[in-house]
């Protein structure tokens, strides 16, 4: 349809059904069973009648239902207007990847890319026209449910990830391939901030820290095209992001020039009242209006009051007709109005279920994530051992697909003790697996007899594959914890297996960084967070060798949860622990140092990568002239494997504290048995920028210390290059 149409359609909308087009309804209203809907529509208040003109829906999948609902709501529609499904595709519609922290721990945009393709093609099978994804609120607290969702603690490795999830999603023509989903980017702004990591707390920073660490992924993600931006249900600076006219009106649509959807989070307009910024549904729609907010999820502030407050001229009927055009937009961006069943075909609407394509995706993609935190000894891979034994609560767990997964089937999933099996035929080793396993209450505790099955077990073989976490509804949404330690039920199992078998190589599975001080003495640490459908193929994979790891981390484990949130690019301080460790009256803690157990880029590889010195085409640059730095990586190890060079900057006299160091670039690299590769980075005037006191990006003409290494810690000693000229 022309713009031209939609206006012309817009024209001959009342205002009712243009006030309906801003709400969204979850799919309850539109069930079939009249009982189904009677509960929510009277808790929220929504008259039958008027879930003809609600704009979207939220939450519902499955072409047939999709096409169902579109039938009738086009039918009741008075001018045919299209609904829109919408739903959260995290990781996944049917064919689960890894959680988004792990596709993090890739350091792999085109992983990232492909997994939110094959959601993508699955979903719009299931008759979705838009996920809520990529979330990219960058994280640093562990202690919040939510970091499984986000790829980590760095604005620049944030950026890069969002940008290939929404490329991955929208494709380059949304409107004819009918495979992609338009992307929403959330929580705009700073939602995994929450105080003490405390899910919906309170988020309280200076708008300069925002700008500098905190929005440029949301900003990639829309110069990527993401279609549309939800709101965050936190405060910014005491204002509610929701009714935070400064950071939807002046930063994202006016500096960012963001002309998508803009939409509330669940119930987040009316929480305005409950914030205590809006006194009733009636001042919560003119402050989220006012704001920028075009769609309401889940409550009827706008539907309610918007009317009133255009008649009585505290609201300017302008406002949302431009809300509803967007909105008209959107849909027809997508090609709904000619195509109102999108990507299903109504008189055949199919099941979307894993194919072997989908599959072998995501089992690529759970290879690269999965983590190798440690490995003394070479103890991995396993192949040089004759009988394993698999223990643990993971062990024989389908529950490997992570919180967010809601279209996916565990049973689908392959678990631990199916990969491992599988390839322990492929590879000759006798494996035994304990009975255990396999209900969310084995992960906190062990009856005696299943405790001692799993001794014995681990005295008679060989090495010991011992498998713990947490259960995915440990992390996610509303689930932050205080304690991020091991159930101790799997504390007291580790001891006892060490204490018959020194040979144990620990098999994470978690949503958050974890304190693992309890579990230091292991032999090997495999870290595979919640890797999706193909988990146990992926792990085993590893295990065996058949895969040399290549993941690095991309947010810090701490040593204990005291020093939590603790990140590797923190401001430096007027007394810096890094010179001085043993003076009392420089920042740190009596009690622990100041560094993460693993920090922020680690992890190892069956490869043993060595380092040369990084040489560069100057020692200056400027705006027209970037530098280049050159450093040579060799494989001094017979395994071919694949390294992440890593390069880092800082900046050490600037207008404001910088940070110790921050990423400017990384490339994944394959380097075959003892080769050399040469990895090159270029470093622009724009990547020095900042954010200054006067909340202007700028860079200042003086000296940077540059550093590239395997991880933000193992760096080479940095080498001092000047900017000499910044931009005009
Ligand atoms: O997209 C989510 C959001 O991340 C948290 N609240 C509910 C939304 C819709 O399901």
């Amino acid at each position: 349809m022309q713009h031209d149409a939609l206006i012309d359609l817009l024209d001959r909308m009342t205002l009712e059904e243009k006030v309906g087009q801003l709400v969204q309804l979850t799919g309850d209203f539109y069930s079939d069973r009249a009982d189904a809907r009677t509960g929510p529509m009277a808790q929220l208040g929504v008259k039958d009648s008027e879930l003809a003109n609600v704009g979207t829906v939220l939450g519902v999948s499955g072409a047939e239902e999709c096409a169902r609902i579109q039938r009738s709501y086009m039918a009741r529609n008075r001018l045919h207007i299209p609904t829109m499904f919408m739903a959260d595709i995290i990781h996944g519609y049917r064919t689960i990847f890894p959680i988004t922290l792990a596709i993090g721990a890739s350091w792999n945009t085109r992983a990232a890319e492909t997994a939110a393709e094959v959601s993508a093609r699955e979903a719009s099978a299931a008759g979705l026209s838009l996920t809520f994804s990529p979330m990219v609120d960058l994280v640093r607290d562990p202690r919040w449910g939510r970091v499984m969702e986000s790829t980590g603690e760095d604005p620049y490795l944030n950026a890069r990830m969002a940008e290939a999830f929404v490329h991955g999603y929208q494709g380059d023509d949304l409107l004819g391939d009918t495979s992609r989903v338009a992307a929403c980017v959330k929580h705009f702004a700073g939602y995994g901030a929450p105080v003490a990591g405390r899910e919906y707390n309170t988020v309280n920073m200076s708008e300069r820290q925002l700008r500098d660490m905190y929005l440029p992924g949301y900003r990639a993600a829309i110069a990527a095209g993401a279609k549309t931006v939800m709101t965050a249900f936190n405060t910014v600076d005491g204002i509610p992001a929701t009714g935070n006219r400064h950071l939807m009106r002046d930063i994202l649509r006016g500096e960012w020039g963001f002309d998508g959807v803009l939409i509330s989070d669940f119930n987040a307009v009316r929480e305005l009242e409950a914030h205590g910024v809006a006194a009733d549904d009636r001042q919560a729609a003119d402050l989220a209006m006012h704001a920028g907010v075009d769609i309401e999820m889940m409550s009827i502030c706008y539907m309610r009051e918007l009317p009133g407050l255009i008649r009585e001229g505290r609201v300017d009927a302008s406002l949302v007709d431009e809300a509803v055009l967007r909105i008209l937009t959107l849909k027809n961006d997508l090609g709904l109005f000619e195509h109102p069943f999108r990507g299903v075909d109504p008189e055949a609407p199919t099941v979307v279920r894993p194919d072997a394509t989908s599959r072998a995706a995501a089992r690529r993609v759970a290879a690269q994530s999965a983590v190798l935190l440690a490995n003394h000894g070479s103890v991995l891979p396993l192949r040089s051992f004759t009988t394993v034994a698999l223990l643990g609560p993971v062990a024989r767990s389908h529950d490997v697909l992570g919180s967010w997964s809601a279209q996916g089937v565990p049973a689908e999933a392959v678990s631990l003790a199916d990969g491992l099996q599988e390839a322990a035929r492929r590879h000759d080793i006798d494996l035994e697996v304990a009975r255990y396993g396999q209900k969310p209450e084995d992960y906190t505790k062990l009856d005696d007899a299943t405790f001692q099955e799993a001794v014995a077990l681990a005295r008679r073989a060989d090495v010991v594959v011992l498998a713990l976490g947490e259960p995915s509804a440990m992390s996610g949404e509303a689930s932050s914890r205080t304690d991020i330690r091991l159930p101790q039920a799997q504390v007291e199992l580790f001891d006892a297996v060490r204490a018959v078998n020194p040979h144990v190589v620990v098999v994470l599975s978690n949503g958050r960084p974890l304190d693992l001080g309890q579990i230091d003495g292991a032999q090997a640490i495999l870290e595979s967070w919640f890797l999706g459908t193909e988990s146990g193929a992926a792990l085993a994979d590893i295990l065996c060798g058949d895969t040399n790891p290549s993941g690095r981390l991309s947010m810090s484990f701490p040593e204990s949860v005291g020093q939590v949130p603790v990140y590797y690019n923190g401001d430096t301080t007027g007394r810096p622990y890094e010179v001085a460790p043993q003076e009392k009256y420089v920042s740190k803690y009596l009690d622990a140092g100041n560094y993460a157990r693993y920090p922020f880029g680690f992890g190892l590889s069956y490869s043993h990568f060595v380092y040369g010195e990084p040489e560069l085409t100057s020692t200056t640059f400027d705006a027209e002239h970037p530098l280049e730095i050159a450093v040579d990586v060799t494989n001094d190890s017979d395994a071919d494997g694949v390294d992440v060079v890593q390069l880092y900057v800082r900046d050490p006299v600037a207008a404001v504290v910088r940070p110790v160091r921050e990423l400017k670039g990384f490339h994944r690299v394959a380097i075959a048995a003892h080769e050399t590769v040469t990895v090159r980075f270029t470093l622009c005037e724009r990547d020095v920028r900042y954010v200054h006191p006067d909340l202007a990006e700028r860079s200042d003409p003086g000296d940077f210390l540059v550093s590239v290494g395997p991880n933000s810690r193992d760096l080479n000693s940095p080498m001092t290059v000047r900017l000499t000229e910044t931009a005009a």
